[in-house]
């Protein structure tokens, strides 16, 4: 090939090292598109800087979301991020890994052999807690207009504990549903199952269950809640159903606690939920809903596009959307197995039981879970406490050390009690934890010796956690 002068400086602008090329010397405009293209390695080094303050997600121990996939898995991903996961007939073998996933899952929740479970992908637990809240309010309203109740008379509501999560709050204002909530107290740190029927009418469309609640991880008694909803329905023509939201506890529990009876065992359990990208240990988005048997997905809710080429059922809320977290999702299952994945989340489990032992070895925190239910720690501190800082402070501290380990007040009826919790994921190996132990420990020594002038009063703000 021949070059003339112009090629010249062009291929020179390649020798341009990245921190003295005009680009990064001048301010690129921010809200506006810039005339002029970038080299890409000069964009890829302005974007990766603009992220370098936003801390290391493998310490952030706020989220539950997973920050680690082995590189096998992160290849097949990228080599599979340009399929799109609606286009079913374009790409059948990844609509089939779809399917075997919903198959594994069912298989996982023990859904009944004699009934066809239907079930399908999400970009999350919200959009899975979506369709199933409208799985429930349609087939609710189908039900009550053949018994002859004048469904227009009251809007129909959801019964759910004062520790859901924001999805469902979202989902009553987005579909107009009132949301009953049964507050926790100091004793019913979950679901109390004893009021959940001063709540319930004819006009509920089901009942909440949670597996691992956000703030705590404690979990629901589902299964003294199926008891008690099928005694309710030996006695009335309207059909109380339960939706289990197991966003994570779903993929933690079968495999840590598999004689734990939460799932389509119990029958009035008729969907459930789940993050893939929570215990499925897929990074964040895909998340899972199933039901145990078509029956309790209304036909009305699941749309055939000929358009795809083929006339594919789809129920969801997007239409578009990469693939490529599906089929991770499929490599883990592949990957794990059944034994894999009871390794990971036992590991995890043992991690956070270590980690709240040292806590309460400070003798300066009350421990609300120990690790027992979901692998989180959660804690408080002692209400004789005389220390001068809150654990708004302490989690300021750990912050210095990169440890991102929010607090927060408890849910209505409780949000005078400031906590703090630590979410353990697979990552946070044995190694880590310790370090995190000794840096815990060193931000208690600091915080007793700071000399900065401390808040009288323990202010109850926003710390930016908004699980
Ligand atoms: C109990 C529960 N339900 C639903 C969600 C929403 O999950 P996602 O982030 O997958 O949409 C969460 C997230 O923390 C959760 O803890």
């Amino acid at each position: 090939m021949l070059y003339g002068k112009k090629d010249q400086k062009r291929h020179q602008s390649y020798q341009v090292p990245i921190f003295g090329s005009d680009e990064e010397n001048r301010e690129m405009p921010r809200y506006k598109l810039a005339d002029e293209p970038v080299e890409p390695r000069i964009a890829y080094q302005l974007v990766k800087d603009q992220l370098m303050d936003e801390g290391n997600a493998r310490q952030n121990l706020a989220t539950f979301c997973q920050t680690f996939m082995e590189p096998e898995a992160e290849k097949l991903m990228a080599e599979t991020l340009e399929k799109n996961a609606i286009d079913k007939s374009e790409y059948p073998q990844t609509a089939e890994l779809e399917n075997r996933c919903v198959n594994i899952l069912a298989d996982l929740w023990n859904a009944p052999k004699d009934e066809p479970f239907v079930g399908t992908s999400t970009v999350g637990s919200s959009e899975a807690c979506m369709l199933g809240g409208m799985a429930m309010k349609f087939r609710w309203r189908n039900l009550a207009k053949a018994r002859g109740l004048d469904v227009t008379k009251q809007q129909p509501n959801l019964v759910i504990s004062s520790g859901y999560q924001v999805c469902w709050e979202k989902f009553c204002v987005y579909f107009d549903v009132e949301m009953r909530v049964i507050p926790m107290d100091e004793e019913h740190l979950s679901l109390d199952t004893d009021r959940v029927f001063d709540y319930v009418d004819d006009y509920t469309i089901g009942v909440v269950g949670i597996l691992g609640i956000t703030y705590t991880g404690k979990y629901d008694d589902i299964e003294e809640l199926d008891r008690k909803v099928s005694a309710y329905n030996a006695e009335h023509e309207h059909e109380l159903v339960i939706h289990v939201d197991g966003a994570s506890g779903a993929m933690f529990t079968p495999f840590v606690e598999p004689d734990l009876e939460w799932d389509f065992r119990l029958k009035n359990v008729v969907s459930i939920n789940t993050s893939g990208h929570k215990y499925g240990l897929v990074y964040p988005g895909v998340g899972w809903i199933l039901w145990r048997d078509k029956a309790y997905l209304p036909e009305e809710l699941v749309f055939r596009v000929s358009y795809l080429g083929g006339e594919m059922p789809t129920m969801a809320i997007n239409f578009s959307r990469s693939a490529s977290h599906i089929i991770g999702q499929y490599y883990n299952f592949l990957r794990y197995g059944f034994e894999g994945y009871q390794e990971i989340q036992t590991h995890t489990q043992k991690v956070a039981k270590y980690l709240a032992e040292k806590i309460e070895a400070t003798g300066r925190f009350e421990i609300y879970n120990d690790g027992q239910n979901l692998p989180i720690v959660c804690y408080r501190l002692k209400e004789d406490s005389e220390t001068k800082w809150t654990l708004y402070d302490l989690a300021d501290r750990l912050l210095m050390k990169g440890w991102q380990i929010p607090a927060y007040p408890l849910p209505e009826d409780l949000s005078d009690i400031l906590i703090q919790r630590i979410v353990c994921r697979a990552d946070l190996g044995w190694n880590v934890a310790e370090e995190l132990v000794a840096d815990f420990n060193e931000a208690l020594v600091e915080l007793d010796q700071a000399h900065l002038l401390y808040h009288d009063d323990s202010e109850k703000k926003p710390y930016g956690f908004t699980h």
